[in-house]
């Protein structure tokens, strides 16, 4: 299915009412009686309208499952959560710094944080040569817009038993599909290209793999950090929309390589071989 198709019809799966768009449920506690299958208790572990932008970005990942967080940074603690206590972590040399300062919290759990430069294929081999608890790859990298050639990291990633994280904030799914390319995580603040209206503060994880999933639920039941219901209703219109942040680019699912382009960060740029190439531009 392309892209635009699979925009157009996400989010809109209609409910018993037949409403077209997902209803915006308000509710913090709800009735179990007046349910033909008990499934929603309390909105803090499960809200309809949440799920509904949840099928949403799961749907444009072609993932069978997602979460949705309180924020870019609660997606990104959350994700975090997976790495056990005197652990290990290698992440982009590069990283936006709210998530530098999450990095920094790992310290009071005796986990140790490697930054590497993952464009640069032996200075990886040699981090991972000593393995890793999780691989925390930004997507291009905010502020410097590095670019990791994701097809070839994941795999070495994987040998090395760890977790593959991609924040893929920057690229937005319009661009870049990490999953696809090997990820086991792709993390979202909805903040930025997925919303794109300013009106929005949230964050998810998308995931193919059960295990972690059920570790996501458990985790935000848990602290809590979930979107209200009319936040979640404002990015599942806005993510339908989120193609128009990028007129004229072409995308392609399931290419391994990317073309990038950044005309105002030269360094930024990088030049895959790849086939109908999915171009770039700028960015924050
Ligand atoms: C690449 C990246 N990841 C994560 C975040 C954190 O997201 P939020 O501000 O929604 O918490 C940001 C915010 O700018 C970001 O640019």
């Amino acid at each position: 299915m392309r892209f635009d198709t699979r925009l157009l019809q996400s989010g809109s799966d209609p409910d018993a009412t037949g409403a077209t768009v997902p209803p915006l449920h308000l509710a913090a506690t709800y009735d179990t009686r007046w349910q033909e299958q008990p499934r929603y208790f309390y909105t803090r572990s499960e809200n309809p309208t949440r799920e509904a932008l949840e099928r949403t970005l799961a749907f444009l990942e072609d993932a069978p499952f997602a979460t949705v967080h309180s924020s870019g940074q609660a997606a990104g603690e959350t994700v975090l959560s997976l790495v056990p206590p005197g652990g290990r972590l290698v992440a982009s040399d590069d990283v936006y710094g709210g998530t530098r300062a999450l990095f920094g919290l790992l310290a009071g759990r005796g986990v140790t944080v490697d930054h590497v430069d993952l464009t640069d294929p032996a200075a990886v081999r040699t981090a991972l040569s000593d393995g890793a608890d999780m691989v925390w790859i930004e997507a291009p990298t905010n502020p410097l817009l590095k670019i990791a050639d994701l097809a070839r990291l994941g795999p070495l990633a994987r040998r090395s038993g760890a977790v593959v994280v991609v924040d893929n904030t920057l690229a937005s799914p319009v661009l870049q599909r990490p999953l696809d390319l090997g990820a086991d995580v792709c993390l979202y603040s909805t903040t930025k290209s997925i919303a794109g209206h300013s009106d929005v503060l949230g964050g998810a994880l998308v995931c193919r793999r059960a295990d972690l999933h059920d570790r996501f639920l458990a985790h935000r039941t848990a602290v809590g950090a979930v979107p209200g219901a009319s936040t979640a209703t404002s990015c599942t219109a806005d993510s339908r929309r989120c193609r128009c942040a990028w007129p004229g680019r072409s995308t392609t699912p399931g290419c391994s390589r990317t073309r990038w382009s950044a005309p105002d960060c030269p360094s930024a740029t990088r030049d895959w071989p790849t086939t109908p190439s999915t171009t770039w531009r700028g960015g924050r």
